[in-house]
């Protein structure tokens, strides 16, 4: 069960007010608000163990490298993988999607086929748009439906002997659609492809299980899930991070380095060229043990909740299209109402202190498909309320009202 009363407390910044009304933060999808727990280990990192890691032989690079390890292996437990070395800290997503893109540029040749879904953040488009103008592989895509599902049997009919690499999301970020990515995994891997799974939206309502799912990549975000933002993972089977080649030159990647030649460091450090975020690294470790406290099924249950009362009571306004209708769902809510163009509600809402992302959500694709320019967007977390989803109803229909 959510204590709701308790757990906000634990986020300073509900307290605060947006143009003079109380902040109702419904952009969860873009970033989570960070508990005060998070919050004290920066200070405390800042104020009593600053210092670089892997590097010192003083106390204070000790003390750090010791908490930083000792974050890697919670993440590490999180996420269920079989080493700690199989989890490279990223500065996030993005960056751990364009390192797995840069390694296949060495795996890949013309004509290899690469498949992506229709679902897809910008993120996951464009480093193997760029990976295929490198290498002369194809991109296929799995198409859509409307109610905003993969259209799976396209999906079997698309995987063949010449697919190397399959790229999802677990949950879209623009419709909160969960997506089948067992089958997904299942499937690529009966023709030997790899599949790299996007965590981002889904990792703060799911806690995944890398080896259950059999999946090779998965990637994350530390700033989705209550912790820092510029820190994230990659998790990757060894077999596949001994594959690929290091991303970045630099320190700390290597093993030996000479004029005639360099030979590289073994995991994780392989791939962790340069002072990483240490400070963000330790705070992500903070943030899963605050998640796991809550407890991932008291947080699914809970926003299922707040997910089933928004979709109810937003159903109820006069022109109002949601986009994403499956039953697998996380507690986003992508709509439009009428004809209204969705910046002109978002900027209204603002000025009723209510916080929505508005526009293409960096997944142009799916408005096309739509043949719309955006949706607004309210994503809950587990420390909203449905008394906040009745503020942000009456305060939709004022915007409506003005701008109809
Ligand atoms: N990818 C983040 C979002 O969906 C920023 O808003």
């Amino acid at each position: 069960m959510i204590n709701i009363d308790k757990i906000r407390k634990d986020f300073p910044i509900l307290n605060r007010t947006v143009n003079d009304k109380p902040l109702v933060y419904f952009d969860n999808a873009a970033t989570s608000q960070t508990p005060q727990i998070v919050i004290d280990t920066i200070v405390d990192y800042y104020s009593n163990f600053n210092a670089n890691i892997h590097r010192g032989v003083h106390t204070l690079s000790q003390e750090s490298t010791d908490k930083y390890e000792e974050a890697r292996i919670k993440i590490q437990k999180h996420f269920n993988a079989a080493h700690a070395y199989e989890i490279i800290l990223t500065s996030g997503t993005t960056h751990s999607i364009n390192m797995v893109a840069s390694g296949f540029e060495t795996l890949l040749q013309k004509d290899d086929e690469i498949i992506v879904s229709a679902l897809e953040h910008h993120s996951n488009i464009v480093p193997w748009q760029m990976l295929c103008e490198k290498t002369g592989a194809i991109l296929k895509v799995i198409p859509m439906s409307l109610d905003g599902s993969l259209q799976m049997d396209v999906y079997h009919s698309l995987v063949n002997e010449k697919t190397k690499v399959v790229f999802c999301n677990h949950v879209s970020n623009a419709l909160g659609i969960v997506n089948p990515i067992e089958e997904i995994i299942e499937k690529a891997h009966l023709f030997g492809a790899a599949v790299l799974i996007d965590g981002a939206q889904a990792t703060p309502h799911i806690k995944p299980d890398v080896q259950a799912l059999n999946v090779d990549f998965y990637v994350a975000s530390a700033h989705k899930l209550c912790g820092p933002t510029g820190v994230g993972l990659l998790y990757g089977k060894k077999e596949w991070l001994e594959k690929l080649p290091p991303y970045q030159g630099g320190g700390e990647m290597i093993d030996t380095v000479s004029f005639e030649k360099t030979t590289y460091a073994g995991l994780p450090h392989k791939f962790e060229a340069g002072t990483p975020n240490i400070c963000g690294g330790i705070a992500f470790g903070t943030a899963l043990d605050y998640m796991n406290a809550v407890g991932f099924e008291n947080i699914a249950s809970y926003e299922h909740d707040l997910l089933e009362y928004g979709t109810e009571e937003l159903l109820k306004i006069e022109g109002l299209r949601i986009y994403g209708t499956t039953v697998e769902k996380t507690a986003v809510i992508s709509f439009n109402v009428g004809e209204i163009h969705p910046y002109d509600i978002g900027v209204i809402l603002d000025k009723l202190g209510i916080a929505v992302r508005t526009g293409h959500h960096c997944a142009q694709p799916i408005m096309d498909f739509y043949k719309i320019p955006g949706t607004i967007r309210a994503s809950f977390s587990f420390y909203n309320t449905k008394e906040e989803i009745d503020v942000f109803i009456t305060s939709l229909k004022r915007a409506v009202l003005m701008l109809s």
